[in-house]
């Protein structure tokens, strides 16, 4: 792997909740347009990890984080990093769904409009799109003026499509299938494997099973 095909390098991470050291000095090198999957049991700072990616642990009182994770030659853990810019680069899906209490719509839409697009009539274009990009048109496509919390599947798909709307650079993907059916995990695994060629993408995992692509 040369320099140019990394996208995130992680150089002696370390973090602390409180006195507890959960992540020792992790030094890895996050390949640009592949995804790179973090397995491990549970309670093994998965989570932790990737939520530095886009300074999440930000939120947690008494963390304490030191190293580097480089991002366009930039610390993301530096203390006066543009935060708003790193989350918009480097987008999230959660485990469990957790779509806004407002339309499907104006989930998918938010982000753009909060990250530049003023005219409120505009976002149609990009909020296509990404139902595109996240194979979610032909579910949610005829429903988009329902609340996205009367959806009873579909809602990470909700979430991945509102993520790929500020089109960022990196996707992070925290166990995004433990809530679903078989049908919908095949289905993310699936999106999973096609969003590489667009995007760097971070999972954590359990499954095991690899689909090579
Ligand atoms: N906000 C927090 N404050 C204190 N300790 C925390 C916090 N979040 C996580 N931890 C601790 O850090 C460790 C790693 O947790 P983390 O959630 O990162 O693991 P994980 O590998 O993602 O686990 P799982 O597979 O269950 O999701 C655990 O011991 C957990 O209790
Ligand atoms: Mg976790």
């Amino acid at each position: 792997m040369t320099k140019e095909d990394i996208q995130i390098e992680s150089r002696d991470l370390n973090l602390w909740y409180g006195d507890a050291q959960a992540l020792k000095s992790i030094s890895m090198d996050i390949p640009e347009n592949k995804v790179t999957a973090v397995i491990g049991p549970s309670g093994r700072c998965k989570s932790t990890f990737i939520r530095c990616i886009n300074r999440m642990n930000d939120l947690i009182k008494d963390c304490r984080i030191t190293g580097e994770l480089l991002f366009g030659g930039r610390n993301i853990c530096d203390r006066d990093a543009d935060v708003v810019a790193i989350r918009k680069s480097i987008g999230v899906v959660f485990q469990k769904p957790n779509p806004s209490p407002m339309s499907i719509y104006d989930n998918i839409a938010y982000g753009p409009r909060v990250h530049g697009i003023r005219d409120k009539h505009k976002p149609d274009k990009v909020v296509e799109t990404s139902l595109v990009a996240a194979r979610a048109l032909d579910e949610v496509g005829g429903k988009l003026d329902i609340s996205a919390l009367d959806l009873s599947g579909g809602q990470q798909q909700i979430c991945t499509t509102r993520t790929l709307a500020v089109k960022p650079e990196v996707i992070l993907f925290d166990e995004p299938a433990s809530a679903l059916d078989p049908i919908s995990t095949a289905k993310i695994e699936d999106l999973i494997g096609e969003l590489k060629h667009d995007y760097t993408t971070v999972i954590v995992t359990h499954n095991m099973r690899g689909r090579q692509r």
